[in-house]
């Protein structure tokens, strides 16, 4: 297949869309990245690799980091984790407080607002120091050692992350938080303002894509069966209460992040990331979306 051809063509075809999405603001940093960004990093398992536009400039991966934070917690912790999240989708915004109440102030899923939080928390209470620990966690993924946390854009983030730290003092309440609400978010406002390019979290993702196993060091990260259920929640809950439409028109597990970078995988085959930061009006990269809804398309590859 002409992999270079088509992912010259989906940039002809989204070019016209870069002015249409809206780059998040409710993030004062955020604010300042150009939305005329666009790039896509293709990744085989076989080593065979394609990209274009901006794929190499490093960009704030926020909600992408959920990922990696679930894995690290289910590679030390297992099946517990999930005593203190559920794993259905939410159909409601990431940052969303409603069902937290109703349901007890157990999040819907690990890949929201709430569910991060959670996981923030037992990574606290579980891992010997899990800022330094998830960093080369995801150097160790990448075979790379310039991953760093933005500590600009974590403090940005604090200066008005009103509705996280609403979560997680109602969570609190329930009792799902064990910690310190103020270390609970600062953590997770650093673990949001990891920045990385669209050709490092293809490597990163790649590992996911090799079933939870290093394609160059073969070492195993996660299990089988939690490379399973964490697919199965990328698939599910990975783009917030898009995740149905985002299966819909592209067909891949996956996760995004409000700064407009979307990681996703065809186990056994490929990761690929697109990075647009213009957002559609429910939080997702709105011609990222569109450009990796051609390229399933014109490649006729989907999990389904
Ligand atoms: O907590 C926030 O609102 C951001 N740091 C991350 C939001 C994001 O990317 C989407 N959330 N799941």
């Amino acid at each position: 297949m002409k992999y270079q051809q088509i992912l010259e063509e989906i940039h002809k075809e989204v070019v016209p869309l870069l002015g249409d999405g809206k780059v998040a603001d409710y993030i004062p940093e955020l604010a300042k990245v150009d939305p005329g960004k666009f790039g896509i990093y293709l990744l085989f398992l076989n080593e065979e690799a394609y990209y274009i536009g901006d794929a190499h400039e490093k960009f704030s991966i926020q909600s992408i980091s959920k990922v990696f934070m679930l894995a690290l917690t289910v590679a030390h912790l297992g099946e517990k984790v999930y005593e203190r999240v559920n794993v259905e989708p939410s159909g409601d915004p990431f940052n969303s407080l409603v069902q937290l109440e109703y349901e007890c102030g157990i999040p819907r899923n690990p890949f929201i607002n709430s569910g991060a939080l959670v996981i923030t928390d037992l990574m606290i209470s579980h891992l010997n120091n899990p800022k330094e620990e998830l960093l080369s966690f995801i150097r160790e993924l990448v075979g790379q050692e310039d991953i760093c946390y933005n500590e600009t854009i974590a403090a940005s983030e604090k200066a008005c992350g009103f509705k996280n730290a609403a979560m997680v003092n109602l969570m609190k309440s329930f009792g799902n938080i064990k910690n310190d609400v103020e270390e609970v978010l600062d953590l997770y406002f650093d673990f949001c303002s990891i920045e990385m390019n669209c050709n490092e979290l293809a490597r990163a993702f790649r590992v996911f894509a090799n079933h939870g196993k290093g394609v160059i060091d073969a070492k195993r990260y996660i299990t089988e069966s939690q490379f399973k259920r964490m697919t199965a929640i990328m698939q599910t809950c990975g783009f917030y209460d898009e995740a149905g439409e985002f299966a819909f028109r592209v067909g891949l597990p996956g996760k995004s992040g409000v700064g407009g970078g979307i990681a996703a995988i065809l186990p056994g085959e490929y990761s690929i990331v697109v990075w647009s930061p213009g957002l559609n009006p429910k939080g997702n990269s709105l011609a990222g979306m569109k450009a990796l809804e051609l390229f399933t398309t014109k490649t006729g590859t989907s999990i389904f």
